[in-house]
C-alpha cells in the first residue's frame, strides 16, 4: 500500500492525532467540504437541496465502534429519528448504517436486534436501510446479520469492496440471494493477505464485479446494483452497460461534495444519482479515510494549514 495512504489510515485510529488534528481549526475548514454540518437537520438541508438537482440521498450519522449497550440503543433511536425526519420532510432519503454503532462488537445479536427494529420502522414509512461495510473483520458477521432479515423481506441492503480478494465469491453468494448490492473499491487499511494492495488490481477487481453484476441471472433473481465511486473510467464502463444491458434500475452513488461535475453529468444524461451525506460531531475516522483516498486532500489540507 501507498505510503502515505497507511500513514493516514494508522492516523484516523490514532486517539493522539484525533486530539491533536481535530483542535485544529484548519481541519474544520477542510472538513467543510465533505461533511454539511455537524446536526442532522444540516443533513436534510443538504439532501432538500441535492433532491432538487435530480439526485437521491442517503444519510450517515458519523460514529463507529460503540463499546456499550447504551450507546448501541442510543444510536439504533438516532437511526430511527433520521427516518422519521426524512419521512416527515417527504425526501428522497434513505439511512446508511453501520453495524459497530449498533453493538455489532458487544455480539452480533445486540446490533442485530436493533438493525431488526430500524428496519421494521423502515419498512413502514416505504424507505430502505444500507448496512455499510467496515473493515475485513466484519464482513462474515455482517453478511450473517443480513441474510435473515433480507429472506424476511425487510427493506435492507449490503455493501461488497473490490479490495477484498473473497469478494468475487461473497457476489455469488449476494446474486443467488437477490441481494440489493452496493459496490465500491474499499475504504480501511488491510493486510495482502485480505486484499490486493495495488490500487489498478482493485479497480480491475472491480470493473469485473461490475461485468458479473450485468449478467442476466443477476436481473432475473432481482439483484439491485450500486455502482459507489467517483472513478470516471469505471463509470463509463458501468454507463455503457447500463446502455448495452438495459440496465434501468442501476443507482449512481457518489460521496457528498466529491466530483459534482459526475454527479450533474449522470443527472443531465437521466441516470439515477444517489448521494451518501455523511454528518456529525465524529467525522475525525471518516475524514482521515477521505485524505488516505486521494493525496490531493491531503495537498489541499497542508495549503490551508500553511495559508
Ligand atoms: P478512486 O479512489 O480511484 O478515486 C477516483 C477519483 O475520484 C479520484 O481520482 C478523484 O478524482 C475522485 N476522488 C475519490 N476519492 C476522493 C476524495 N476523497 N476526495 C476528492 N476526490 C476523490 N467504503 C467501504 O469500505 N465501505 C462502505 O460501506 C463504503 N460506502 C461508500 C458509499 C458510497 C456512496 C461511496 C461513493 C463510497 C463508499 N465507500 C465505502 C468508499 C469507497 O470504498 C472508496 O474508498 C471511495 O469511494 C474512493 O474510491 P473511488 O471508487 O472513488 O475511486
Amino acid at each position: 500500500m501507498n505510503p502515505a495512504r497507511s500513514m493516514l489510515l494508522a492516523m484516523a485510529e490514532s486517539a493522539i492525532w484525533r486530539r491533536v488534528l481535530t483542535g485544529w481549526p484548519v481541519t474544520r475548514r477542510v472538513v467543510a467540504r465533505f461533511i454539511p454540518g455537524e446536526r442532522l437537520d444540516d443533513a436534510l438541508a443538504a439532501a432538500a437541496a441535492l433532491n432538487a438537482r435530480g439526485m437521491r440521498a442517503t444519510l450517515n450519522p458519523l460514529g463507529e465502534h460503540v463499546h456499550d449497550t447504551a450507546a448501541a440503543a442510543a444510536a439504533a433511536a438516532a437511526y430511527m429519528r433520521i427516518l422519521e425526519a426524512i419521512h416527515e420532510r417527504g425526501l428522497d432519503a434513505t439511512i446508511s448504517v453501520k453495524l459497530t454503532m449498533l453493538g455489532l462488537d458487544l455480539g452480533s445479536e445486540v446490533a442485530a436486534g436493533h438493525l431488526r427494529a430500524i428496519l421494521e420502522r423502515a419498512a413502514a414509512l416505504g424507505s430502505f436501510v444500507r448496512i455499510d461495510m467496515e473493515s475485513s473483520a466484519y464482513v462474515e458477521r455482517t453478511f450473517a446479520i443480513w441474510r435473515p432479515l433480507h429472506r424476511a423481506g425487510l427493506p435492507v441492503g449490503v455493501v461488497v469492496q473490490s479490495y477484498l480478494r473473497r469478494t468475487p465469491a461473497d457476489v455469488e453468494m449476494l446474486v443467488a440471494e437477490g441481494a440489493s448490492i452496493r459496490l465500491v473499491k474499499g475504504a480501511y487499511a488491510e493486510p495482502p493477505e485480505l486484499a490486493f494492495p495495488v490500487k489498478a488490481e482493485v479497480d480491475r477487481a472491480y470493473v469485473r464485479l461490475l461485468e458479473r453484476l450485468a449478467r442476466p441471472d443477476a436481473r432475473q433473481r432481482g439483484v439491485r446494483v450500486a455502482v459507489a465511486t467517483h472513478d470516471a473510467a469505471i463509470v463509463d464502463r458501468a454507463r455503457a452497460l447500463v446502455r448495452e444491458q438495459d440496465l434501468r434500475d442501476w443507482e449512481f452513488q457518489m460521496l457528498y461534495g466529491i466530483r459534482r461535475d459526475l454527479q450533474e453529468q449522470l443527472v443531465a444524461a437521466g441516470l439515477p444519482v444517489r448521494i451518501y451525506i455523511s454528518y456529525g460531531s465524529e467525522w475525525y475516522p471518516w475524514f482521515m479515510r477521505r485524505l488516505a483516498e486521494r493525496p490531493a486532500n491531503l495537498g489541499f489540507f497542508l495549503r490551508h494549514l500553511l495559508g
